[in-house]
């Protein structure tokens, strides 16, 4: 089966081909990924109408681009995949009207794909990982825990109450003027900081659950800053380095307890495969990884981390997404819609608020 996937849920216009054969490790044929940072640099985050605009202008040269590297045309696809949601409505829309008219003329089978369950399932397309799994979503939108039961079959153990992880650092980074994205210039700011120096909270730690809160780091940030400068007038170099690194260690402590707490849940359920997997742009980040490592060799556990094209947002997962799912469900028809709020797993209350992806899934 070979699936020409479609992804514009915030603001990488993405298209892929990807080839997965019954009984066989799936293969990425091409991976084209535009993002769209320039446009929204001016504005300080994604403006959500630019953003499905640029989308709309965008997919069909990425398709164009996805086949000629694939050395395919549409006559050799068999199914178009497409994220129909959560995400920036706008966004979501250019994609599932884009998919719906390749679909129509060429009368290839459609699938509309949860962009979530692109990032979930993603430890199978790039590592055969088995079912059952637990996976760890942090990106600059999301931030939750799933044990992945199937290809269709997802259970939330818990997520972020309020900001996304990357969402946080981007905001941080701004706080104390580093660049962004935030991630990385914090990451590089903190290797050269004092961890200790401001002692910032650990939020819902106290709390026995795996749900996590990142906004009230964020203010606490914003506190010290503020101190900092009204004693000293100013902020140093060196105060932005500990600034960062103290906040990164707060991350890093959050992120690798409910880690542990989340382990402990699924392999009460599963003793068998034990596999703790990451996606998303902040699994990039070497101190998030290197807790998140320690707590999966802790617990006998082998740590699976996508490579990080595949782990940000990109096509290739929403087409090996849907040639999983044709192992369980059928197509979608025309009247498929666009959905900016999709909880994989609907018997949880669903998140409040909006993020950087639009309404919180
Ligand atoms: O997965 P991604 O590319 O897009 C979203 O779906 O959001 O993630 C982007 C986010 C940004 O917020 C960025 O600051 C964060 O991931 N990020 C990092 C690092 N690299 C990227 N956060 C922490 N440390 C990093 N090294
Ligand atoms: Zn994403």
């Amino acid at each position: 089966m070979i699936v020409l996937g479609l992804e514009s849920s915030c603001d990488d216009t993405a298209a892929a081909v990807v080839r997965c054969d019954a009984g066989k490790s799936a293969s990425v044929l091409s991976s084209i990924v535009v993002g769209q940072t320039d446009l929204h640099a001016a504005f300080g985050g994604v403006v959500p109408e630019i953003a499905a605009r640029a989308h709309a202008e965008k997919l069909d040269l990425c398709i164009e681009d996805a086949l000629a590297k694939a050395a395919l045309t549409l006559r050799d696809i068999d199914a178009i995949a497409v994220t129909s949601g959560p995400g920036l409505i706008g966004g979501v829309l250019s994609g599932v009207m884009c998919a719906k008219g390749l679909s129509a003329a060429t009368g290839k089978p459609l699938y509309g794909v949860n962009h979530l369950a692109g990032h979930a399932l993603t430890p199978r397309l790039t590592d055969d990982v088995p079912y059952p799994y637990l996976m760890l979503l942090v990106s600059g939108g999301h931030c939750q825990f799933l044990l992945v039961h199937g290809p269709d079959r997802f259970e939330r153990l818990g997520g972020t109450i309020d900001d996304a992880p990357g969402e946080a650092f981007d905001k941080v980074a701004r706080l104390i003027s580093l660049p962004q994205p935030g991630g990385p210039a914090i990451e590089s700011a903190a290797l050269q900081g004092d961890p200790n120096r401001f002692p910032f909270p650990r939020p819902l730690l106290d709390r026995p659950d795996c749900d996590m809160s990142f906004s009230g780091l964020k203010t606490a940030v914003l506190r010290v800053r503020d101190k900092v400068i009204a004693e000293k007038n100013g902020l140093s170099i060196q105060d932005q380095y500990d600034i960062a690194a103290g906040f990164q260690a707060a991350v890093v402590d959050v992120l690798a307890e409910k880690t542990r707490r989340a382990l402990a849940l699924y392999l009460e359920h599963d003793p068998v495969t034990r596999s703790l997997c990451v996606a998303g742009g902040v699994a990039a980040n070497k101190a998030i990884r290197a807790g998140l490592e320690t707590v999966a060799a802790a617990s006998d556990a082998t740590f699976i981390a996508p490579p990080l094209q595949l782990c940000t947002d990109n096509a290739a997962m929403i087409a090996f997404a849907a040639a999983e799912q044709s192992t369980v469900r059928g197509p979608d028809d025309l009247t498929l819609s666009a959905r900016p709020r999709w909880p994989l797993d609907i018997r949880q209350p669903s998140m409040l608020g909006s993020g950087k992806k639009g309404a919180k899934a």
